[in-house]
């Protein structure tokens, strides 16, 4: 960690929390915010854009209004849920912990901070923004919003895939923030708010901030080079081979028994490492009497993986898989967005 000229972390809350009270959006899990609704709303929102996540979960929502009809859903449901939002294993760790939270305390969730943290899923930012948001209680939750309010604000120059880091603003914020209540819900919320909507990643809006004047960024005109991130790792790049597998049963699914979407439903698919031709791969999976009617290429990027798909589409007499029609593929099979892009192919007949 850098040793930094120390910043009045003390001098946040007040304007913040008075600019939160203003310009706070309506959002559907900001009412009433229960643990289980924090719990949903915060998972989803480490996936995916605040307006994309409203869909997902009004739905969740709607079918599975509490932790026991969570830790009762069955799995093909959930991931359907899911389907669209990536990182299924977050939403398994969810349903994890959901039975957890039913057989060990009585669907409840508990208030300590570390018993969060023991259920699977459940880290540091999700347990403080459940602490803070809905028990009121004095605990922060840092997200990459606030790595970035926060270390403009000092213009701290530590990475923040530095552990050091986290626990340093950690304990920073949880020393300023209010007594308990719902002042403590709201002042982790308007740090996420500030980081949103003013103080953005590209183009802050410092004119409007209620910490331009504590704002050392904003000072030196430094904003946009914090926070600092350590360079990115090329990710690994794969081709592969997705087969539109269509019999007489309908299109060919199955679930992925390795690699990245383990787990998960597929269109069978295939890594090219020998230059395998397409006919050879089928007929090694044995697949019969098939020909081929169409062939496009699509990619889908992953966190460290980037997948070149060559998507081939074949007619066959049989094939060893379970086959569905496209309208219950389309309602009721869940499918990763890598493969349901695929379905693009079939739409050009
Ligand atoms: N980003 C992460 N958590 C959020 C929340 N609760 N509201 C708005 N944006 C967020």
């Amino acid at each position: 960690m850098n040793v930094l000229k120390d910043f009045p972390f003390h001098q946040i809350p007040a304007p913040l929390l008075q600019w939160y009270g203003v310009h706070k959006r309506s959002l559907p899990w900001r009412e009433n915010p229960s643990p289980y609704k924090v719990w949903v709303s915060e998972i989803m929102l480490q996936q995916t854009r605040v307006e994309a996540v409203k869909e997902y979960y009004a739905r969740f929502l709607l079918e599975l209004p509490t932790v026991e009809d969570l830790a009762a859903c069955e799995e093909e449901r959930l991931l359907k849920l899911w389907e669209g939002l990536g990182y299924y294993s977050r939403v398994r760790n969810m349903q994890k912990a959901a039975k957890i939270l039913v057989s060990e305390y009585g669907g409840e969730f508990p208030k300590d901070v570390r018993e969060l943290q023991s259920l699977p899923g459940i880290g540091r930012y999700t347990s403080g923004a459940i602490a803070s948001i809905a028990f009121g209680l004095p605990v922060a939750a840092v997200d990459g919003n606030v790595f970035r309010v926060a270390s403009r604000l000092e213009e701290n120059p530590t990475f923040i895939s530095d552990p050091k880091y986290r626990n340093y603003l950690e304990e920073k914020l949880s020393a300023i923030y209010p007594e308990s209540g719902t002042a403590c819900s709201e002042f982790t919320q308007s740090l996420f708010e500030l980081g949103a909507l003013v103080c953005k990643p590209l183009r802050p809006e410092c004119e409007r901030c209620p910490l331009k004047d504590l704002c050392r960024a904003y000072e030196h005109g430094t904003q946009t080079l914090f926070p600092k991130t350590a360079p990115k790792k090329e990710k690994r790049i794969e081709e592969l081979y997705v087969f539109l597998i269509e019999t007489d049963e309908g299109f060919c699914i199955r679930r992925r028994e390795q690699g990245v979407l383990k787990g998960m439903n597929e269109f069978p698919s295939h890594i090219i490492v020998d230059g395998e031709s397409a006919e050879q791969v089928l007929h090694e999976w044995g697949v019969y009497g098939f020909t081929e009617i169409k062939r496009e290429y699509y990619t889908h990027t992953f966190t460290h993986i980037h997948w070149k798909m060559a998507c081939v589409w074949v007619r066959a007499d049989g094939a060893p898989f379970d086959a569905y029609s496209l309208a219950e593929i389309e309602e009721n099979i869940s499918l990763p967005t890598a493969f349901r892009q695929c379905i693009k192919t079939l739409q050009k007949r």
